[in-house]
């Protein structure tokens, strides 16, 4: 990958603060893209830029709760007039089963436990909140042929697990969201791509309950790779792709690492065979 290769775009990043947010945030920032870095977390948000330093007025930072649409139109607005543009927007934000109760992993957690208000919160946050801002951003994107939207979804696994719930359908909900919106936008100079990081990663969404070693989770810095080479010019025909980012190999060249950790979104060898009038549609 060249050196700056991202000096002329500019990325909104959610869940910006947290644990894969400020990773993938400072590897769009060492390519040279202005970055808005937006979060709930006001604390976490002003921790970000000492950390950072060198970024300047490439990084900015925006308090939004993705589960309300006027925080999404207003974070597009505002990214756009004090940033120059909008090109990338990395679905990144979520909360997870630890919300609910920290020692989920070992005492699972069973439907009884599981408030409406806070099954809700969860399809607002992990789910809506993404096509809130996708909705919210992509017209600029599709004005401009020029688009790249990253989500961050999860293993298969924890989508169908047990004791994960309202965690894993939403994901899996995002998962397919991914998939539509792939060929929705084809042939528009949008691509929709899925990175996931392959397992439980060390990062708060992980707490520290879980009975893990912390040093057998994934790294967070994992996550930067791909999704950085995602908002390349290398990947402009890059869409509809899963990229399970602890097989991401860092000493190949980024498009064969790519190709060796890529798969489609969702589970498209189940949608083959609808019974559907008059012979299967388009896709
Ligand atoms: N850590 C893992 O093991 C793991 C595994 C698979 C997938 N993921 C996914 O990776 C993504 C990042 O997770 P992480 O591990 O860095 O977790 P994290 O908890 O460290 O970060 C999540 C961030 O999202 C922010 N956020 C929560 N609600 C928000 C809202 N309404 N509006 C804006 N921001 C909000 C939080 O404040 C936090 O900073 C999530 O989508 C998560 O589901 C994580």
């Amino acid at each position: 990958m060249t050196e700056g290769m991202l000096k002329d775009r500019v990325a909104i990043v959610t869940g910006a603060a947290g644990g894969f947010g400020r990773v993938i945030v400072q590897g769009l920032l060492a390519q040279g893209a202005r970055v808005a870095a937006l979060d709930v977390d006001d604390v976490g948000l002003s921790a970000m830029r000492p950390a950072m330093e060198g970024a300047g007025d490439r990084l900015l930072t925006i308090h939004a709760d993705i589960a309300d649409y006027a925080q999404c139109e207003r974070a597009v607005d505002t990214t756009i007039r004090s940033l120059g543009g909008l090109h990338v927007l990395v679905n990144n934000a979520a909360v997870g089963m630890g919300v609910i109760r920290k020692d989920h992993m070992v005492n699972p957690i069973g439907i009884a436990e599981i408030s409406p208000d806070t099954w809700s919160r969860f399809v607002a946050v992990n789910f809506t909140g993404a096509w809130q801002l996708t909705h919210a951003a992509v017209p600029h994107l599709l004005a401009q042929r020029w688009g790249r939207i990253v989500n961050v979804t999860t293993s298969f696994f924890t989508m169908l697990r047990g004791s994960f719930h309202p965690y894993g359908p939403t994901k899996a909900g995002l998962e397919a969201m991914s998939a539509g919106h792939a060929k929705e936008f084809e042939g528009t100079g949008i691509t929709v791509n899925v990175v996931v990081p392959g397992g439980p990663a060390d990062t708060p969404l992980v707490p520290e309950e879980s009975g893990f070693r912390r040093e057998d989770l994934i790294p967070a810095s994992v996550m930067a790779p791909p999704i950085v080479w995602l908002c390349s010019d290398e990947a402009n025909d890059v869409t509809g792709n899963r990229y399970v980012a602890a097989q991401w190999d860092v000493t190949m060249p980024a498009a064969r690492a790519a190709e060796a950790c890529r798969g489609p979104i969702a589970w498209p060898q189940l949608a083959q065979s609808p019974v559907w009038p008059g012979g299967k549609p388009d896709a």
